[in-house]
């Protein structure tokens, strides 16, 4: 039962590439090992302390970002529009629960994907499947799919740099509340959705006003000032969290310090296989997902596995069922969880188990299903009495067409074609995002 940071090399493993050259990847290996961690364990503990909140209905995780982070696409403009996105929902959010919410980016470090198959085929020629920028290229080529370890260093590089902008949008006067008009983005000043945005940061402003009126300004109330966004990614490439893990000195635990939080998805939460053993080691919050395979007492041993202290804020599990689905599959795992009192943040992943193919080829989800997702998702905790404690969105602040419907930005199959950019799943753009999380909002408004 002991564990190391690398002792889940010694059980099989699911998803991962077969390097050639391993002297290169030891190499790549013991580089990361020295290179700074880009988290400390503190602000770690401080998000475990926020998602306990959140698990008690006292706050509410919003968790967002891009299927997959890419090389290609890494510039300030992209980072500066998801964080801007996030302060629009924030916002929209906390409006209407007037409870905090707790940011978290599927960002700096989301790069490693799960692929339903080891090998694509396209007209015949038959190659390794795209497993994500830290590990292979996307380009249809033998060359291009090759796994090589330097992507590692790549990936931890961008991370850093998309960490250091978002700690100057933090903290820099981007997210002062002042600014709420300045967060809107462009595309999306022609929408009904400006309007209804609008009203909330016209309310937002009065509120500032009077506050300043009575001395409480930014100056001295920093909350107002700023924010703090947390980073998360799934924790697929062992390789790459193993090098990025270490004891914390305060109080000698090990923490993966390649982001705040990490996840396990659905294809590698196997209870006696190498993610699970990863995991149970490192005391970052973490989440793993669940989807329709999931039994009830399988859950129950997956959550004393990672969470064998019961502790608040600890565990997140991420619903993905999908629209058709979560009526069957969900209710009788909340209740065996409820039941047995393990202490459980729940949130609704509504994207993973909509994914369909659109008449015109693409992989697409409806808006319709995934906000049906949501909708019934509230709805069962709402019949067992517990507490839906967030939503976890594959989601851009660019205008692209990869997720078809929304009243805000209605793309039709025939549509997708033009800002189709995923590297990876549909990602809803910001129109649609921000659509969503109104309709959240009156959700959750009508369940309290
Ligand atoms: C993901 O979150 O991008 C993902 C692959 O999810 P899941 O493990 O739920 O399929
Ligand atoms: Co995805």
């Amino acid at each position: 039962m002991s564990w190391t940071p690398s002792s889940w090399r010694a059980f099989p493993i699911k998803q991962q590439p077969t390097y050639q050259d391993q002297e290169l990847l030891k190499q790549v290996e013991e580089t990361l090992s020295s290179y700074p961690p880009l988290i400390f364990a503190g602000e770690a503990r401080k998000l475990k302390e926020k998602l306990a909140s959140a698990g008690r209905g006292e706050a509410f995780l919003l968790q967002g970002g891009d299927c997959a982070e890419s090389f290609a696409d890494f510039n300030a403009p992209n980072i500066k529009n998801l964080f801007k996105l996030m302060l629009q929902m924030n916002m929209v959010l906390m409006y209407s629960t007037g409870k905090p919410i707790v940011k978290v980016g599927r960002v700096a470090g989301q790069f490693a994907k799960p692929r339903s198959s080891d090998f694509e085929e396209i007209n015949g020629v038959k190659l390794p499947s795209y497993r994500g920028d830290i590990i292979n290229c996307m380009e249809f080529s033998e060359e291009a799919r090759i796994p090589n370890p330097e992507n590692m260093i790549k990936a931890y590089n961008q991370s850093a740099s998309t960490l250091n902008l978002l700690r100057a949008f933090s903290r820099g006067g981007l997210a002062d509340l002042n600014k709420v008009h300045q967060w809107n983005l462009d595309y999306i000043k022609d929408h009904s959705l400006d309007t209804r945005y609008d009203e909330v940061s016209e309310n937002i402003d009065k509120s500032m006003k009077f506050m300043s009126a009575c001395g409480l300004t930014s100056d001295v109330i920093p909350q107002l000032h700023q924010t703090t966004l947390y980073t998360s990614h799934e924790a697929l490439l062992l390789n790459y969290e193993e090098s990025l893990t270490r004891k914390d000195e305060e109080t000698g635990e090990w923490y993966d310090c390649s982001a705040h939080m990490l996840w396990i998805g659905d294809r590698t939460r196997d209870l006696t296989e190498a993610h699970i053993e990863y995991f149970r080691g490192i005391q970052n919050p973490i989440g793993c997902k669940v989807g329709p395979s999931m039994g009830e007492d399988e859950l129950i041993e997956l959550i004393d596995a990672l969470n064998p202290d019961n502790e608040e804020g600890r565990l997140n599990l991420i619903v993905r069922m999908g629209a058709s689905k979560i009526r069957e599959y969900f209710p009788k795992l909340l209740k065996k969880v409820r039941d047995a009192g393990r202490n459980v943040v729940w949130s609704c992943d509504p994207m993973h188990g909509n994914v369909e193919k659109s008449s015109s080829g693409y992989k697409t989800r409806d808006f319709s299903n995934i906000l049906s997702e949501v909708e019934q998702f509230f709805a069962i905790h709402k019949e067992m009495g517990t507490v839906p404690a967030g939503i976890h969105l594959e989601m851009t602040g660019n205008d692209v067409t990869e997720c078809t419907g929304s009243a805000s930005s209605p793309i039709t199959a025939e549509g997708l074609a033009s800002r189709y950019h995923t590297q990876c799943d549909p990602r809803l753009n910001a129109s649609q995002a921000l659509e969503l999380s109104f309709t959240l909002s009156d959700t959750i408004t009508k369940a309290e």
